[in-house]
């Protein structure tokens, strides 16, 4: 599998422009252009994908408490919108089949990000593979991350072909047996920790270093100098139109 992230990757969607993670903010990512979009997936009460990146709802909904105690059909009554803008009232916290769905006739690539909730690692990682086993169609487009190793391994059992990424904060001293160990093609990292000896290592090793959030297209030049692969940011046209 040669599929890797492109260089500008749409964060959330491109969350800048519209509630992030929603299926609003991903076709306003693809109306701006871009080629590669990530997205966050966690699993409901009832084993179903869902598209979120918190563990609890009410930072981007009307709802409270956690979406893991939650139904697929409860969280898709809440409303994703209103707290970005009253433009968004309804959006609904999409499921990653319906994501997939939508991809489908697009020329881009999906990063998807398993977002466990801690000690639900294998259920969310379960859940991301079963709904792409049902969507073979987009298998090709999808690169899978996550920080939870756990779920990696979990991933790779049931869906070994798909490439994947580990996301750190900080850079681990032991990065390169860890992306060998979960069978990982790339490593992503908070952007304060690049340095051009690190991509350099890593590019040695046949790795490459994606890096978030970046939000200034200047930053993101600076990063490319520094030999970095790919950067996410919240403002996919900016930085298409000036990286
Ligand atoms: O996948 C890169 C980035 O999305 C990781 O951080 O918290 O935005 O999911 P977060
Ligand atoms: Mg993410």
């Amino acid at each position: 599998m040669s599929l890797y992230l492109p260089k500008i990757i749409a964060h959330r969607g491109a969350s800048a422009y519209a509630p992030e993670n929603t299926l609003a903010s991903i076709q306003c990512a693809l109306d701006m252009g871009a080629k590669a979009i990530e997205i966050d997936a966690t699993v409901s009460q009832d084993g179903i994908a869902m598209v979120m990146h918190d563990f609890n709802v009410e930072r981007t909904t009307d709802g409270q408490g956690p979406l893991t105690l939650k139904s697929a059909m409860d969280i898709q009554a809440l409303d994703a919108g209103s707290k970005f803008s009253d433009k968004f009232k309804g959006e609904k916290i999409p499921k990653l089949s319906e994501v997939l769905h939508m991809i489908s006739a697009h020329d881009i690539v999906l990063n998807i990000e398993i977002k466990t909730t801690l000690g639900w690692e294998e259920p969310t990682a379960r859940a991301v593979a079963q709904t792409l086993k049902s969507h073979a169609n987009v298998q090709d487009k999808v690169f899978i991350s996550s920080m939870s190793t756990l779920a990696l391994d979990v991933f790779h059992d049931l869906l070994p072909g798909l490439p994947k990424g580990v996301i750190v904060y900080a850079i681990p001293e032991n990065w390169a047996e860890r992306l060998h160990q979960h069978s990982c093609k790339s490593l992503h990292c908070y952007h304060a920790f690049v340095t051009a000896d690190l991509t350099r290592d890593l590019h040695q090793k046949g790795y490459r270093l994606n890096v978030y959030t970046v939000n200034d297209a200047a930053h993101a030049m600076a990063l490319f100098d520094l030999g970095v692969d790919a950067v996410f940011t919240d403002y996919p046209d900016k930085l298409l139109a000036e990286c």
